[in-house]
């Protein structure tokens, strides 16, 4: 894994959450939902592709026969505001009748894409629908949303890193920076 003297660090104004700090949170947040599920057949749906790194860590820490799906949404582009319109570009591949459903999120900014994402599941028979994300930007939220869990609460800046993106690119910094304004600015 690359470390934090490597040439893509150099667009980062600051790293924000390093990574030992995403570990330790990480592993606490599956012992919780490990406990929290127990009894419960538990289905977690990743939204792509800021979520995979995430997904594939929190996947590992969770003690428990989990079954996982794939949902796609847009809002961005190239662009550090959300659009406010939120598409759905990939569907469930499975019937989610009857599972507990745990959306896993990279980040709650202004609240739509989940608040969406909530609704639009909340009417295919799922036995219960919570949100797990991996930070919060509670100061720039837009419709009263909430996540059942979550790792970091993080200022209103644009970060990048550990499956978090700008123009597609730095998903695969494995820390949390704030991207060098510079960056965007030039654009
Ligand atoms: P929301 O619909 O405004 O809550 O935005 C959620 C989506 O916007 C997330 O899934 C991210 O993909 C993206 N996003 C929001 N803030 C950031 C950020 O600081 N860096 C990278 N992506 C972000
Ligand atoms: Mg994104």
């Amino acid at each position: 894994m690359i470390k934090t003297d490597a040439r893509l660090y150099g667009d980062l104004k600051s790293i924000l959450v390093t990574r030992e700090q995403i570990d330790k949170e990480v592993a606490k947040l599956g012992a919780q939902i490990t406990a929290d599920y127990e009894d419960k057949d538990l289905l977690l749906v990743g939204i792509l592709k800021g979520s995979v790194v995430f997904f594939a860590d929190l996947l590992r820490a969770i003690d428990l026969p989990v079954k996982t799906e794939f949902m796609a949404v847009s809002s961005y582009g190239a662009a550090t505001k959300t659009s406010g319109v939120v598409n759905l570009v990939k569907d469930l591949a499975t019937d989610i009748t009857g599972m507990h459903v745990l959306i896993v999120e990279d980040i709650v900014d202004s609240g739509m894409t989940l608040s969406y994402l909530s609704k639009y599941l909340s009417t295919r028979g799922a036995a219960s629908i919570k949100i797990a994300t991996l930070l919060d930007k509670p100061e720039r939220r837009r419709v009263d949303l909430k996540a059942d869990y979550f790792c970091f609460t993080i200022p209103d800046e644009f970060v990048v890193g550990y499956g978090l993106d700008y123009d597609e690119k730095y998903r695969n910094l494995p820390d949390i920076g704030v991207l060098d304004p510079r960056i965007y600015n030039d654009k």
